[in-house]
């Protein structure tokens, strides 16, 4: 068993970050739904007779991944821009010509928010076979009203029909829709005077999101959006420096932004700008590895003595996978991160970067019992260095496996 303990810590940084408490030949007992109690296998206080026993047969068990930045609600799928790449166009590039999220958005305007459901539903059934117990959620290929609620209309169905934890997050700063182009300015108005306060009235979404980047929306603008949400309680999550370093760190320290995500283009004055500050970094090694981008400094990140997130950025675009067991494996890779540092990364401080640290996240008496349970492996650093192996064989929800 790993990933045990961490009562008093609802997030790790610099060198916690290598904390990894492991149990072998342990006992986990689940009760309502949450981790009761934990122990060595001789001291367990339990007879088989009136429990339900599951037995983990030599594998490992680990606390579910908890994955703090997606955009798993999209219509269809953009390989023709993927083949695009291949042939020697950027992502910045095919986005200029109106493909990218616009593209998204045309599909996703076509459908029902029926059709959306069970499209994302394949999605979050598969994300939840790999390991994830935990998920944000982001809106952004609506980019008018109608379609923006739809989004998380489903976003909210998802909540209520699984047992996956599920954040959501208001993303209309995503790009400037067709209708509005050439004319940002009175997209943002949108955003701020009829977006913010009709998703705001049907409390829709937890957190507020805004691509602050170049080519998108600026940091003057990203601050006017944030403020608008925090009239409605939505919590800033920030998408920053994917393309280049553009200001959106500073902004999101400035409006206490849970996270600042992305971060492939950061320079190290800008890590400076997030120590004494709340703000999580979080790196999406799958957009740099998919998109052929830098990979953020995670390692400088940590070794600065702040804490350091990753997640998957599952979305049709710039990176069309949400295994995160891989993201743990590029981080290790492509980041020189231990693997406990990894794998805390996309744990503990996943869920700190959605406000879910107190609940979820670690093997803790009293947290909702989201766990798996891995193959018969030699050792915790197996996971990352086996990248593809299918290791998972079982996962929990809320103490019930899910099959
Ligand atoms: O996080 N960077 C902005 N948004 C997404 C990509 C969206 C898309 O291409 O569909 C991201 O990478
Ligand atoms: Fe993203």
């Amino acid at each position: 068993m790993a990933g045990i303990g961490h009562e008093e810590k609802l997030c790790l940084k610099g060198k916690e970050m290598a904390e990894f408490n492991t149990l072998s030949d342990a006992y986990l007992v689940i009760e309502n739904g949450r981790f009761a109690d934990y122990g060595k296998m001789n001291d367990c206080p339990l007879t088989s007779d009136n429990e339900e026993v599951v037995d983990a047969n030599g594998g490992s068990v680990l606390p579910s991944w908890c994955d703090s930045h997606t955009h798993i609600v999209y219509a269809g799928s953009r390989e023709q821009e993927f083949v695009d790449k291949i042939r020697g166009l950027s992502y910045a590039e095919i986005a200029k010509r109106g493909g990218g999220i616009l593209n998204s958005a045309d599909r996703l305007h076509e459908l029902s928010e029926e059709e959306l459901y069970q499209q994302a539903m394949k999605r979050v059934d598969e994300i939840i076979r790999k390991g994830t117990g935990c998920v944000e959620i982001k809106s952004g290929y609506g980019l008018n009203v109608e379609d923006e609620l739809k989004m998380l209309r489903v976003i909210r169905r998802i909540k209520k029909t699984t047992r996956l934890k599920v954040v959501a997050t208001f993303l209309g700063a995503h790009a400037v829709s067709r209708k509005y182009k050439g004319r940002q300015d009175a997209y943002v108005e949108l955003i701020i005077n009829e977006m913010i306060p009709a998703v705001g009235d049907e409390k829709l979404a937890e957190f507020i999101d805004v691509f602050c980047d170049t080519g998108f929306f600026t940091p003057e603008e990203t601050a006017r959006i944030l403020k608008a949400g925090a009239t409605y309680d939505m919590h800033p999550k920030i998408h920053a420096d994917e393309l280049a370093s553009s200001g959106g760190v500073k902004v999101g320290v400035e409006y206490k932004a849970v996270s600042v995500d992305h971060l492939e283009s950061m320079t190290e004055e800008e890590i400076d700008i997030l120590k004494n500050s709340e703000t999580m970094p979080t790196a999406l090694p799958g957009t740099s590895f998919f998109l052929n981008l830098p990979f953020a400094l995670g390692r400088k990140i940590i070794d600065r003595g702040l804490p350091l997130v990753l997640a998957s950025d599952y979305n049709p675009g710039s990176t069309p996978s949400g295994d995160m067991k891989f993201i743990v494996s590029l981080g290790c890779i492509k980041m020189r991160l231990m693997p406990a540092e990894a794998i805390n990364a996309a744990t503990l401080n996943g869920a700190c970067a959605m406000g879910l640290s107190k609940e979820y996240g670690s093997i803790t008496r009293g947290k909702v019992a989201n766990f798996f349970i891995t193959d018969t492996i030699p050792s915790i650093e197996f996971i990352p260095y086996a990248y593809t192996t299918p290791i998972i064989k079982r996962v929990f929800l809320q103490g019930e496996e899910y099959v």
